[in-house]
């Protein structure tokens, strides 16, 4: 059932393609510049209403629903605040029936996001869920939703859920900020035909999988990593420390590039490699400066940066060249290099990768 395959997480990584068409289908028809989303349609006034959304849920799931801030905030201006269910759940928090809560869960059955939905739900706040497993309990314990087509995700890190999810999560920014007018139309239109374009970019985005091999392998014995990202690629840089961090046991930390200069700056030497996203947006040419900073401390980099970019290859020690994009769709196609490296040392490293030491598909403890 590997198809072929070493590893379900090799195999989910290169199912990307397909997973996200699966979570666009039938919800964006480009051709027409049509969107339409049967969980929201019902809930469309209350969404585009709304004085905020509140985001709730654990590890990967919560790093797409920090891209989703930036997608919300900026399509449909909505504030937008991101919790971690297990603290917003602990912490006597303002919710009332204006709220709109979006849950987001791979597996529909981690604990601290369920408890979190149904403490909002008895504030009266409306609850729309994002899950993947058909049936789950947060599936059936949320009023409306959209579910992600992913498909099995088998492999204890979460590689196509995410990408599954953030592709439902534009599709909902988008819906809500046409209903709101706050997207011009000609934006609302190449977005879709960038969000079109997607499936096939990814398709050659995982074409650099040899290219990260030979990357992992010149790492695989690092004991720290630093992953750096800004703007639509921050919660990018946290995933991809997360996805090293559990699988290969490498301590790994993600930072929004900008606050590397307020600590973690004092870790950088020769031996630490820094993976740097660095794509063409309007974060660039901040990035570009704080990869002069890395360098400058002889710290290695591998930099993920856009086709054609001659700037930071002139800098970095590594390159790995992903296709344009929006800015906005960027961490679905960013991300995959990640997924790779991770997984490449990690079986560099004789380690399990599909059942990583401590951890459990789905949390279901609090
Ligand atoms: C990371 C990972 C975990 C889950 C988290 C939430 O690769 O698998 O961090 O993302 O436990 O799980 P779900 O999405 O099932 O609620």
């Amino acid at each position: 059932e590997k198809g072929g395959y070493e590893h379900f997480m090799l195999k989910e990584i290169f199912e990307q393609p397909r997973s996200i068409l699966d979570s666009m289908r039938g919800r964006m028809i480009a051709e027409n510049n049509h969107l339409m989303m049967g969980g929201i349609r019902e809930y469309e006034n209350k969404f585009a209403n709304a004085q905020r959304i509140l985001i709730v849920a654990c590890g990967t799931s919560w790093h797409a629903g920090l891209v989703a801030e930036y997608l919300i905030e900026d399509l449909a201006r909505i504030p937008v605040e991101v919790e971690y269910a297990s603290e917003f759940r602990y912490r006597n928090p303002i919710v009332n029936e204006n709220d709109i809560v979006i849950a987001i869960s791979q597996s529909g059955e981690t604990a601290d996001t369920l408890a979190a939905i149904e403490l909002a739900k008895s504030k009266g706040a409306t609850i729309f869920g994002i899950c993947n497993v058909v049936g789950s309990s947060i599936a059936r314990a949320t009023d409306a939703g959209a579910y992600t087509h992913a498909g099995p995700e088998i492999g204890v890190a979460s590689t196509k859920a995410f990408t599954a999810q953030v592709t439902v999560l534009t599709l909902i920014a988008m819906i809500i900020g046409s209903k709101r007018g706050t997207i011009e139309t000609s934006k609302l239109h190449q977005l879709i035909a960038e969000l079109e374009q997607i499936p096939a970019k990814v398709e050659e985005t995982l074409k650099l999988d040899k290219q990260i091999e030979e990357i992992s392998a010149i790492y695989k014995d690092a004991t720290n990593f630093l992953y750096l990202g800004r703007g639509y690629n921050f919660p990018v840089a946290l995933e991809g420390a997360l996805k090293l961090k559990e699988i290969s046991y490498i301590h790994a930390e993600g930072y929004p590039a900008a606050e590397m200069k307020h600590g973690p700056i004092a870790l950088i030497d020769e031996q630490m490699p820094v993976v740097v996203i660095a794509t063409k947006d309007s974060s660039y040419e901040k990035i570009v400066s704080n990869v002069q900073e890395v360098k400058a401390r002889k710290g290695k980099v591998i930099a993920v940066v856009t086709e054609g970019d001659t700037t930071i290859p002139a800098m970095a020690d590594h390159v790995i060249e992903i296709p344009e994009t929006s800015e906005h769709l960027m961490p679905l196609l960013s991300v995959v290099p990640l997924q790779l490296l991770s997984y490449h040392i990690a079986v560099m490293r004789g380690c399990n990768v599909d059942q990583p030491r401590n951890l459990a598909k789905s949390v279901t403890v609090e």
